[in-house]
């Protein structure tokens, strides 16, 4: 009898590639391919929370919990570090420099004369030294985004087998949130449900769990961590070396939604010990964001992992 095929591959025979896949692709393999020829890091930062559509005319959808803070940020600390990043977010979530805009009203640091528009004096310095930053950076940055489930799966399974180019030089930072259930395509209505049917009931599908293919198949040389998000404490560490056991990859970073800017619990498949990453007062006050600790700490592990898996491979 024939072996049924394993369901993260019936999961992407029964949803469709989404829009724009091809080109994309192309973006995320000329990326790669320029950054294997310089023998530059690669850090894949995915980011934002998923969407789990209701209708394939989708009127209605589910989320997940992210605003894309931690992907954003990451990101940033990745490219200062010498990585170049390609940032799989979620569209519209927090993307990296301009989340230092958001809730700013730019109609308030300009200055409007009649042959001329201006930075106000009071946001030159600021402004100045976020747009050095871009422009410094951002050829070594490329954004792609998704909004559903599915978009992205479908992206991320290529990116991963895009970077295999890159053999131990490329990080996965799995920062996403990523639903764990979903609508098969075929099982969605086409059109807007109506409320005149009554209360309604829904049945979600599990999602399986892609970090199982990612790490055996797509991806199968990089240093790959993921997050695991928790909002009981109790069950935070447990649940983040159980997921590193599942799944053989190389750094599980346990957070609390509560307690996620300030702290998180790093389990790495080298070592018994869990190591804790915590703001200080002083941290805090010096505007020191947790993920320039978590990228410095990680850097220093993906080091010894290129070291340890460097044999014919690029060096950096
Ligand atoms: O963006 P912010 O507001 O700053 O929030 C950041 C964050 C809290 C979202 C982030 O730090 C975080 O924890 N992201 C991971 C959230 C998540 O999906 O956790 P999980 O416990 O559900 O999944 C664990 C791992 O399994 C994840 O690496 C995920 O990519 C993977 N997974 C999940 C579902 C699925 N169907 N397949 C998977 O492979």
């Amino acid at each position: 009898m024939a072996q049924e095929d394993p369901t993260w591959k019936i999961f992407f025979d029964e949803n469709p590639k989404p829009v724009h896949f091809h080109e994309n692709v192309n973006l995320i393999q000329d990326f790669c391919h320029q950054a294997s020829v310089k023998k530059n890091r690669v850090a894949l930062v995915t980011s934002g929370g998923t969407t789990v559509p209701l209708e394939q005319n989708t009127v209605r959808f589910i989320d997940n919990f992210s605003a894309g803070t931690r992907g954003s940020a990451s990101a940033e600390y990745f490219l200062e570090a010498g990585y170049q990043v390609i940032f799989l977010h979620r569209s519209k979530s927090l993307e990296p420099y301009f989340r230092h805009l958001v809730g700013k009203n730019i109609f308030d640091m300009i200055e409007v004369s009649p042959d001329n528009v201006t930075v106000d004096k009071k946001h030159q310095f600021e402004l100045g030294k976020l747009a050095e930053k871009f422009q410094r950076h951002k050829c070594n940055l490329l954004m792609i985004s998704f909004s559903t489930l599915s978009d992205y799966l479908w992206l991320l399974q290529a990116t991963a087998q895009q970077m295999q180019i890159l053999g131990p030089s490329a990080l996965l930072y799995l920062a996403a949130a990523v639903s764990d259930f979903y609508i098969p395509a075929s099982q969605m209505p086409c059109h807007k449900i109506q409320s005149s049917g009554g209360p309604l009931s829904l049945s979600l599908q599990l999602v399986p769990k892609m970090l199982a293919p990612l790490v055996t198949l797509w991806a199968p040389n990089a240093f790959i961590v993921s997050f695991k998000l928790e909002t009981n404490e109790t069950l935070l560490e447990t649940k983040s070396k159980e997921s590193l056991l599942k799944y053989h990859h190389h750094v599980v970073i346990g957070n609390l939604l509560d307690s996620r800017k300030v702290y998180v619990v790093l389990v790495d498949s080298n070592s018994r010990n869990v190591e804790e990453i915590r703001l200080s007062t002083s941290d805090l006050e010096s505007d020191i964001e947790i993920e320039s600790k978590i990228v410095g700490n990680l850097k220093t592990r993906h080091d010894q992992y290129y070291a340890d898996h460097k044999t014919g491979a690029i060096s950096n």
